[in-house]
Protein backbone atom coordinates (compact mmCIF):
# COMPACT_ATOMS: atom_id res chain seq x y z
CA UNK A 1 0.00 0.00 0.00
CA UNK A 2 1.77 3.19 -1.07
CA UNK A 3 0.90 6.30 0.92
CA UNK A 4 0.74 8.80 -2.41
CA UNK A 5 1.16 12.30 -0.81
CA UNK A 6 1.43 14.04 -4.00
CA UNK A 7 2.97 13.38 -7.56
CA UNK A 8 6.44 11.99 -6.09
CA UNK A 9 6.07 12.59 -2.40
CA UNK A 10 5.39 9.44 0.04
CA UNK A 11 4.15 8.92 3.52
CA UNK A 12 6.75 5.83 4.41
CA UNK A 13 6.47 6.19 8.48
CA UNK A 14 5.31 3.86 11.27
CA UNK A 15 2.44 3.82 12.55
CA UNK A 16 1.46 3.37 16.72
CA UNK A 17 -1.51 1.81 17.92
CA UNK A 18 -1.20 0.50 21.64
CA UNK A 19 0.93 2.53 23.36
CA UNK A 20 -0.62 4.59 26.27
CA UNK A 21 2.15 6.90 27.09
CA UNK A 22 4.35 8.41 25.75
CA UNK A 23 8.12 9.89 27.19
CA UNK A 24 8.33 7.17 29.40
CA UNK A 25 4.69 8.12 31.59
CA UNK A 26 5.09 11.96 30.69
CA UNK A 27 1.98 12.56 28.19
CA UNK A 28 -0.87 10.35 27.93
CA UNK A 29 -1.79 9.43 24.28
CA UNK A 30 -5.54 7.76 23.42
CA UNK A 31 -5.50 7.84 19.95
CA UNK A 32 -2.19 6.13 19.45
CA UNK A 33 0.53 7.92 17.22
CA UNK A 34 2.66 7.51 14.05
CA UNK A 35 6.09 8.52 13.24
CA UNK A 36 6.13 10.47 10.18
CA UNK A 37 8.72 9.98 7.64
CA UNK A 38 8.24 10.95 3.80
CA UNK A 39 10.34 10.17 0.90
CA UNK A 40 10.89 12.43 -2.44
CA UNK A 41 11.19 10.36 -5.30
CA UNK A 42 13.18 12.69 -7.64
CA UNK A 43 16.54 12.59 -9.49
CA UNK A 44 17.90 12.26 -6.13
CA UNK A 45 16.47 10.10 -3.91
CA UNK A 46 15.49 11.89 -0.15
CA UNK A 47 14.19 10.61 3.06
CA UNK A 48 12.42 13.19 5.17
CA UNK A 49 12.99 11.97 9.10
CA UNK A 50 12.81 8.80 10.27
CA UNK A 51 10.83 6.60 12.41
CA UNK A 52 11.78 5.09 16.35
CA UNK A 53 13.90 2.35 16.32
CA UNK A 54 11.26 -0.17 17.50
CA UNK A 55 9.75 0.64 13.98
CA UNK A 56 12.19 0.07 11.48
CA UNK A 57 11.31 -2.62 9.60
CA UNK A 58 7.97 -0.33 8.74
CA UNK A 59 9.85 2.39 7.95
CA UNK A 60 12.53 0.08 5.30
CA UNK A 61 9.71 -2.11 3.82
CA UNK A 62 7.88 1.54 2.85
CA UNK A 63 10.96 3.03 1.57
CA UNK A 64 11.61 -0.24 -0.24
CA UNK A 65 8.07 0.17 -2.03
CA UNK A 66 9.82 3.30 -3.88
CA UNK A 67 13.10 2.45 -3.62
CA UNK A 68 15.86 0.38 -2.00
CA UNK A 69 17.85 1.32 0.90
CA UNK A 70 20.77 1.15 -0.31
CA UNK A 71 20.09 3.89 -3.18
CA UNK A 72 18.99 6.44 -1.31
CA UNK A 73 20.82 9.47 -1.81
CA UNK A 74 20.22 12.23 1.05
CA UNK A 75 18.55 12.32 4.38
CA UNK A 76 17.03 15.18 6.18
CA UNK A 77 16.61 15.25 9.92
CA UNK A 78 14.55 17.55 11.01
CA UNK A 79 14.86 16.96 15.07
CA UNK A 80 16.29 13.82 16.41
CA UNK A 81 14.96 12.68 19.32
CA UNK A 82 14.72 9.16 19.45
CA UNK A 83 11.08 8.53 18.59
CA UNK A 84 11.87 10.11 15.12
CA UNK A 85 15.80 9.41 14.57
CA UNK A 86 16.24 6.36 17.04
CA UNK A 87 16.33 3.90 13.58
CA UNK A 88 19.54 5.77 12.32
CA UNK A 89 21.59 3.42 12.79
CA UNK A 90 20.45 0.71 11.60
CA UNK A 91 19.62 3.26 8.50
CA UNK A 92 23.38 3.73 8.20
CA UNK A 93 24.15 0.22 8.77
CA UNK A 94 22.20 -0.17 4.79
CA UNK A 95 23.29 2.31 3.62
CA UNK A 96 26.32 4.27 5.20
CA UNK A 97 27.50 6.36 2.10
CA UNK A 98 23.94 8.58 2.43
CA UNK A 99 24.28 12.33 2.55
CA UNK A 100 22.71 13.71 6.00
CA UNK A 101 21.33 17.03 6.61
CA UNK A 102 20.71 18.88 9.62
CA UNK A 103 20.66 22.07 11.34
CA UNK A 104 24.01 23.29 13.70
CA UNK A 105 21.27 21.81 16.81
CA UNK A 106 20.91 18.40 14.74
CA UNK A 107 24.58 18.24 14.54
CA UNK A 108 24.71 17.81 18.02
CA UNK A 109 21.30 16.07 18.83
CA UNK A 110 22.28 13.53 15.80
CA UNK A 111 25.93 12.82 16.45
CA UNK A 112 25.06 12.80 20.75
CA UNK A 113 22.46 10.28 20.23
CA UNK A 114 24.44 7.97 17.01
CA UNK A 115 27.45 8.09 18.12
CA UNK A 116 28.64 6.76 15.12
CA UNK A 117 27.45 9.48 12.61
CA UNK A 118 30.72 11.03 11.87
CA UNK A 119 29.89 13.51 9.27
CA UNK A 120 26.53 15.79 8.45
CA UNK A 121 25.65 18.88 6.48
CA UNK A 122 25.02 21.74 7.91
CA UNK A 123 21.90 23.92 6.64
CA UNK A 124 20.77 27.56 7.86
CA UNK A 125 17.69 29.18 7.20
CA UNK A 126 17.69 30.39 3.46
CA UNK A 127 19.86 27.87 2.32
CA UNK A 128 18.44 25.68 -0.33
CA UNK A 129 18.90 22.14 -2.27
CA UNK A 130 18.50 20.96 -5.37
CA UNK A 131 17.28 17.42 -5.88
CA UNK A 132 16.49 17.54 -9.28
CA UNK A 133 12.88 18.93 -10.74
CA UNK A 134 12.68 20.38 -6.90
CA UNK A 135 13.94 22.69 -4.40
CA UNK A 136 14.16 21.90 -0.68
CA UNK A 137 14.49 24.93 1.22
CA UNK A 138 15.66 24.87 5.35
CA UNK A 139 14.30 27.09 7.75
CA UNK A 140 15.88 26.77 11.45
CA UNK A 141 12.55 26.96 14.25
CA UNK A 142 14.67 26.31 17.03
CA UNK A 143 12.44 25.48 20.30
CA UNK A 144 9.38 23.99 17.69
CA UNK A 145 9.91 22.01 19.20
CA UNK A 146 13.83 21.48 20.38
CA UNK A 147 17.21 23.36 19.93
CA UNK A 148 17.70 21.43 16.75
CA UNK A 149 14.05 21.79 15.03
CA UNK A 150 14.21 22.44 11.24
CA UNK A 151 11.23 23.19 8.85
CA UNK A 152 12.19 21.56 5.12
CA UNK A 153 9.96 23.22 2.56
CA UNK A 154 9.69 22.12 -1.22
CA UNK A 155 8.07 25.19 -3.03
CA UNK A 156 7.62 23.53 -5.73
CA UNK A 157 4.80 21.12 -4.03
CA UNK A 158 4.48 23.81 -1.55
CA UNK A 159 4.99 20.92 1.16
CA UNK A 160 5.96 22.09 4.11
CA UNK A 161 7.66 19.42 6.48
CA UNK A 162 7.54 20.55 9.91
CA UNK A 163 8.71 17.45 12.24
CA UNK A 164 6.68 18.10 15.25
CA UNK A 165 5.36 21.40 15.47
CA UNK A 166 1.60 21.54 14.05
CA UNK A 167 1.53 17.43 14.89
CA UNK A 168 -1.03 15.36 17.05
CA UNK A 169 -0.29 11.85 18.53
CA UNK A 170 -2.83 10.34 16.19
CA UNK A 171 -2.19 6.99 14.54
CA UNK A 172 -4.59 6.56 11.23
CA UNK A 173 -4.38 4.76 8.05
CA UNK A 174 -5.73 7.81 6.49
CA UNK A 175 -3.02 10.62 6.11
CA UNK A 176 -4.33 13.83 5.62
CA UNK A 177 -6.33 15.58 8.30
CA UNK A 178 -9.58 16.01 6.66
CA UNK A 179 -10.22 12.45 6.42
CA UNK A 180 -9.82 11.38 9.82
CA UNK A 181 -12.15 12.19 13.25
CA UNK A 182 -11.60 16.14 12.60
CA UNK A 183 -12.99 16.66 17.06
CA UNK A 184 -10.35 14.13 18.15
CA UNK A 185 -7.39 15.31 15.83
CA UNK A 186 -7.42 18.78 17.18
CA UNK A 187 -7.71 17.80 20.09
CA UNK A 188 -4.20 15.91 20.53
CA UNK A 189 -2.80 18.97 18.27
CA UNK A 190 -4.16 21.11 20.99
CA UNK A 191 -3.07 18.71 23.86
CA UNK A 192 0.48 18.08 22.04
CA UNK A 193 0.99 22.27 22.11
CA UNK A 194 -0.41 22.08 25.68
CA UNK A 195 2.15 20.09 27.33
CA UNK A 196 5.40 19.81 25.30
CA UNK A 197 5.22 23.54 23.31
CA UNK A 198 3.38 25.85 26.30
CA UNK A 199 7.38 26.46 27.68
CA UNK A 200 8.73 27.71 24.61
CA UNK A 201 5.86 30.06 23.91
CA UNK A 202 7.60 33.29 23.46
CA UNK A 203 10.29 31.75 21.36
CA UNK A 204 7.84 30.10 19.43
CA UNK A 205 6.03 33.49 18.59
CA UNK A 206 9.13 35.07 17.60
CA UNK A 207 9.41 31.82 15.30
CA UNK A 208 5.95 31.89 13.90
CA UNK A 209 6.68 35.60 13.03
CA UNK A 210 9.82 35.04 11.67
CA UNK A 211 8.45 32.07 9.32
CA UNK A 212 5.18 33.73 8.13
CA UNK A 213 7.84 36.88 7.22
CA UNK A 214 9.47 34.39 4.96
CA UNK A 215 5.84 34.65 2.70
CA UNK A 216 6.74 30.84 1.95
CA UNK A 217 3.18 29.42 0.05
CA UNK A 218 1.64 26.38 1.82
CA UNK A 219 -0.56 24.31 0.63
CA UNK A 220 0.52 20.93 2.92
CA UNK A 221 1.64 20.69 6.43
CA UNK A 222 3.41 17.62 6.95
CA UNK A 223 4.44 16.97 10.82
CA UNK A 224 6.27 13.98 12.16
CA UNK A 225 3.43 12.61 14.16
CA UNK A 226 -0.47 12.79 12.82
CA UNK A 227 -2.15 13.89 10.07
CA UNK A 228 -0.96 15.84 7.15
CA UNK A 229 -3.03 19.43 6.78
CA UNK A 230 -3.51 19.80 3.18
CA UNK A 231 -7.13 21.96 3.56
CA UNK A 232 -6.88 25.44 5.14
CA UNK A 233 -3.55 24.40 6.51
CA UNK A 234 -2.91 28.24 8.02
CA UNK A 235 -5.58 27.09 10.51
CA UNK A 236 -2.92 25.17 12.36
CA UNK A 237 -0.59 28.05 12.30
CA UNK A 238 -3.17 30.76 13.43
CA UNK A 239 -4.38 28.05 16.39
CA UNK A 240 -0.37 28.01 17.00
CA UNK A 241 -0.38 31.58 17.34
CA UNK A 242 -3.11 31.71 19.66
CA UNK A 243 -2.05 29.37 22.24
CA UNK A 244 1.36 30.57 22.11
CA UNK A 245 0.73 34.19 22.86
CA UNK A 246 -2.03 32.68 25.87
CA UNK A 247 -5.50 33.36 24.08
CA UNK A 248 -7.76 32.56 26.53
CA UNK A 249 -11.18 32.16 27.09
CA UNK A 250 -13.32 33.14 29.62
CA UNK A 251 -13.34 29.69 31.78
CA UNK A 252 -12.30 28.35 34.98
CA UNK A 253 -10.75 24.81 34.98
CA UNK A 254 -11.29 23.71 39.01
CA UNK A 255 -9.07 20.79 40.53
CA UNK A 256 -9.42 19.61 43.57
CA UNK A 257 -9.03 16.42 45.99
CA UNK A 258 -10.57 15.79 49.02
CA UNK A 259 -10.21 13.31 51.99
CA UNK A 260 -14.01 13.23 53.85
CA UNK A 261 -15.74 15.71 51.00
CA UNK A 262 -15.44 18.80 52.92
CA UNK A 263 -12.90 20.14 50.50
CA UNK A 264 -15.08 19.21 47.42
CA UNK A 265 -18.13 20.76 48.96
CA UNK A 266 -16.01 24.01 48.87
CA UNK A 267 -15.10 23.20 45.57
CA UNK A 268 -18.96 23.34 44.23
CA UNK A 269 -19.57 26.12 46.44
CA UNK A 270 -16.85 28.48 44.03
CA UNK A 271 -18.23 26.46 41.13
CA UNK A 272 -21.90 28.16 41.98
CA UNK A 273 -20.32 31.37 42.41
CA UNK A 274 -18.90 31.27 39.15
CA UNK A 275 -21.87 29.57 37.26
CA UNK A 276 -24.55 32.86 38.68
CA UNK A 277 -21.86 35.03 37.29
CA UNK A 278 -22.10 33.08 33.94
CA UNK A 279 -18.52 31.92 33.93
CA UNK A 280 -18.62 28.23 32.64
CA UNK A 281 -16.18 25.95 34.42
CA UNK A 282 -14.79 22.66 34.41
CA UNK A 283 -14.17 20.57 38.01
CA UNK A 284 -11.69 17.38 38.00
CA UNK A 285 -10.77 15.32 40.52
CA UNK A 286 -7.04 15.45 41.05
CA UNK A 287 -6.55 11.51 41.47
CA UNK A 288 -9.38 10.33 38.86
CA UNK A 289 -8.34 12.90 36.15
CA UNK A 290 -5.37 12.71 33.40
CA UNK A 291 -2.89 15.17 34.44
CA UNK A 292 -2.49 15.64 30.41
CA UNK A 293 -6.47 16.23 30.06
CA UNK A 294 -6.55 19.08 32.46
CA UNK A 295 -3.62 20.69 31.30
CA UNK A 296 -4.86 20.82 27.97
CA UNK A 297 -7.60 22.41 28.92
CA UNK A 298 -5.88 24.75 30.91
CA UNK A 299 -4.25 25.91 27.85
CA UNK A 300 -6.51 28.09 26.78
CA UNK A 301 -8.62 28.67 30.31
CA UNK A 302 -8.31 32.07 31.89
CA UNK A 303 -8.43 30.79 35.54
CA UNK A 304 -7.07 27.85 37.36
CA UNK A 305 -8.55 27.15 41.00
CA UNK A 306 -6.77 24.38 43.15
CA UNK A 307 -8.69 23.20 46.56
CA UNK A 308 -7.23 20.14 48.83
CA UNK A 309 -6.94 19.46 52.47
CA UNK A 310 -3.85 19.59 54.40
CA UNK A 311 -2.31 16.43 55.01
CA UNK A 312 1.34 16.31 56.69
CA UNK A 313 1.58 19.85 57.31
CA UNK A 314 1.44 19.93 53.28
CA UNK A 315 -0.54 19.25 49.95
CA UNK A 316 -2.09 16.11 49.32
CA UNK A 317 0.38 14.45 47.24
CA UNK A 318 -2.61 13.52 43.98
CA UNK A 319 -1.97 17.69 43.86
CA UNK A 320 1.58 17.59 43.62
CA UNK A 321 2.10 16.75 39.90
CA UNK A 322 -0.39 19.42 39.00
CA UNK A 323 1.57 21.65 40.69
CA UNK A 324 4.59 20.82 39.22
CA UNK A 325 3.28 20.70 35.65
CA UNK A 326 1.86 23.78 36.14
CA UNK A 327 5.14 25.47 37.00
CA UNK A 328 7.38 23.45 34.18
CA UNK A 329 4.89 24.83 31.50
CA UNK A 330 4.67 28.57 32.96
CA UNK A 331 0.85 28.64 30.88
CA UNK A 332 0.46 32.70 30.07
CA UNK A 333 -2.08 35.54 31.36
CA UNK A 334 -3.91 33.37 33.95
CA UNK A 335 -5.21 33.93 36.77
CA UNK A 336 -5.19 31.34 40.12
CA UNK A 337 -6.87 30.55 43.89
CA UNK A 338 -6.99 28.35 46.26
CA UNK A 339 -9.44 26.88 48.79
CA UNK A 340 -9.66 24.12 51.31
CA UNK A 341 -10.05 21.97 54.31
CA UNK A 342 -8.11 21.65 57.33
CA UNK A 343 -7.74 19.91 60.88
CA UNK A 344 -5.21 21.57 63.00
CA UNK A 345 -2.28 23.21 60.77
CA UNK A 346 -3.53 24.69 57.94
CA UNK A 347 -0.75 25.14 55.63
CA UNK A 348 -2.79 23.67 52.06
CA UNK A 349 -3.68 27.49 51.06
CA UNK A 350 0.19 29.04 51.61
CA UNK A 351 1.57 25.88 49.47
CA UNK A 352 -0.74 26.13 46.54
CA UNK A 353 -0.36 29.64 46.59
CA UNK A 354 3.23 29.47 46.95
CA UNK A 355 3.03 27.17 43.38
CA UNK A 356 0.51 29.11 41.76
CA UNK A 357 2.88 32.07 42.13
CA UNK A 358 5.78 29.95 41.03
CA UNK A 359 3.61 28.91 38.25
CA UNK A 360 3.62 32.73 36.95
CA UNK A 361 -0.01 32.36 37.65
CA UNK A 362 -1.53 35.38 39.80
CA UNK A 363 -3.50 34.65 43.15
CA UNK A 364 -5.85 36.81 41.70
CA UNK A 365 -8.43 36.32 45.08
CA UNK A 366 -7.16 35.51 48.19
CA UNK A 367 -7.60 31.81 49.29
CA UNK A 368 -9.67 30.36 52.00
CA UNK A 369 -9.63 27.24 54.28
CA UNK A 370 -11.80 26.22 57.08
CA UNK A 371 -11.55 23.96 59.58
CA UNK A 372 -12.47 20.49 59.71
CA UNK A 373 -16.22 20.37 57.37
CA UNK A 374 -17.51 23.69 56.23
CA UNK A 375 -20.26 25.05 57.38
CA UNK A 376 -22.93 27.29 55.38
CA UNK A 377 -20.90 30.14 56.19
CA UNK A 378 -18.07 28.58 54.73
CA UNK A 379 -19.94 27.74 51.83
CA UNK A 380 -21.31 30.80 51.50
CA UNK A 381 -17.63 32.90 51.80
CA UNK A 382 -16.55 29.87 49.21
CA UNK A 383 -19.70 31.35 46.48
CA UNK A 384 -18.63 34.72 47.19
CA UNK A 385 -15.20 33.63 46.43
CA UNK A 386 -16.17 32.06 43.18
CA UNK A 387 -18.26 35.49 42.14
CA UNK A 388 -16.04 37.81 42.96
CA UNK A 389 -13.06 35.28 40.84
CA UNK A 390 -15.73 35.23 37.92
CA UNK A 391 -15.59 38.80 37.64
CA UNK A 392 -11.44 38.91 37.22
CA UNK A 393 -12.25 36.42 34.67
CA UNK A 394 -14.81 38.47 32.27
CA UNK A 395 -12.38 41.57 32.87
CA UNK A 396 -9.96 39.58 31.19
FE1 LIG B 1 10.48 15.67 19.89
FE2 LIG B 1 8.23 13.64 18.30
O1 LIG B 1 9.82 14.17 19.04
Amino acid sequence: MKHQLCNDIYWVGALEWSEEHFHGHELSIRHGTSYNAYFIDDEKKVLIDLVRASQSEDLFRHIEEHCPIEKLDMLIINHAEPDHASSLPKLLERNPNLEIYVSRGGKISVQRHTPGVKEVKLVKTGDSISIGKRTLRFFEAQMLHWPDTMFTYCPEEKFLFSTDAFGQHFASTERFADLVDNKGLWYEAEKYYANILTPYSPQILRKLDEFTALKWEVQTICPAHGACWRKEPEAIIGKYFDWASGKSSPTAIIIFDTIWGGTEKMARAIARGLEEKGVSYKMYSAGAADLNDVMTEILTCKAVVVGCPTLNNGIMPTLTPYLEELRGLRFRNKIGMAFGTYGWSGECIKRIEESLTNAMIEVAVEGYKCQFNPHDSDLAKCEEMGRVLADKIKAG
